[in-house]
């Protein structure tokens, strides 16, 4: 049997070439990195958590009419998604102030913010990933304003989708990131929601306790990360209870 391409490698996940034109395998790997890879773990059973909870996240878009790159998930570990041309932004969308909002506005954590506020990163690891303004996003021909008028419409319908989904199972939705990717049909150009959607980028509180379930406990120290995950995945009905051996990170760095 020929070996499958590797077409990327990122930090939690590779991209192999796909079994039909146009398609792509997605590989969720159980490594965790933070503040720019500068710290990196292997969190075992990441990588099978995040491949159910994106799978679960991007097919109930996909049942409201929010368009995503996702196809089908393969096995533990793989989804089938459609090959996409990413847009080199972070799209991220922010309901209560946390992480770098907090930091370069001076805004307690947990502060709610008066409407859903949505930001733009560049997407460059060299350059840590800098925030952006719609103007460098049209001078720099980045994205086009129709682009940026999909773009925000599609991140607030995600914002909308995930909040309530999560609000049921008493996790409020802080903030969260997502890429947006072209796909080509015969002479149009659409967008879809591409890369994956998970407690790796997302910010999700307990309701109760305000406990973190979410990458912030990885990136501070605050427990296990596979336990996080793990409730999130099972409160959500993902996952049944007790299905994902626990084990601790093994320290890379
Ligand atoms: O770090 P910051 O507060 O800007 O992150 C906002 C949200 O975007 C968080 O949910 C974080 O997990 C996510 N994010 C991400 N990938 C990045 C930067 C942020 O998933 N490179």
């Amino acid at each position: 049997m020929a070996r499958r391409k590797k077409i990327y490698e990122g930090k939690a996940k590779i991209l192999y070439e796909g079994p039909e034109p146009g398609t792509i395998v997605q590989y969720f790997k159980d490594d965790a990195t933070a503040y720019n890879a500068q710290k990196k773990a292997v969190i075992e059973g990441k990588g099978v958590l995040n491949n159910r909870l994106s799978e679960f996240f991007m097919t109930g878009l996909g049942q409201i009419g929010v368009p995503t790159h996702f196809i089908r998930r393969l096995n533990m570990r793989e989804q089938l998604v459609r090959s996409v041309e990413i847009i080199p932004l972070e799209v991220i969308v922010r309901n209560y102030a946390a992480g770098t909002m907090s930091q370069r506005l001076g805004l307690e954590e947990g502060t709610q913010l008066p409407r859903p506020i949505v930001e733009y990163c560049y997407k460059d690891d060299s350059l840590g990933d800098p925030l952006v303004t719609e103007e460098h996003i049209a001078a720099f021909g980045w994205a086009s304003q129709q682009d940026m008028d999909d773009i925000l419409s599609l991140a607030l319908r995600v914002n909308d989708f995930m909040s309530g989904l999560l609000l049921g199972v008493g996790i409020r939705l802080i903030d969260f990131k997502i890429e947006v990717g072209r796909v080509f049909e015969g002479d149009f150009q659409r967008l879809v929601i591409a890369d994956e959607i998970s407690p790796d980028s997302c910010r999700l509180w307990d309701i109760e306790t305000g406990a973190k379930l979410d990458k912030d406990v990885f990136r501070r120290d605050l427990g296990n990360l596979a336990d996080a995950y793990t409730e999130v995945a099972t409160r959500l009905g993902v996952m049944p209870k007790n299905a994902t051996p626990i084990t601790k990170p093994t320290l890379i760095n």
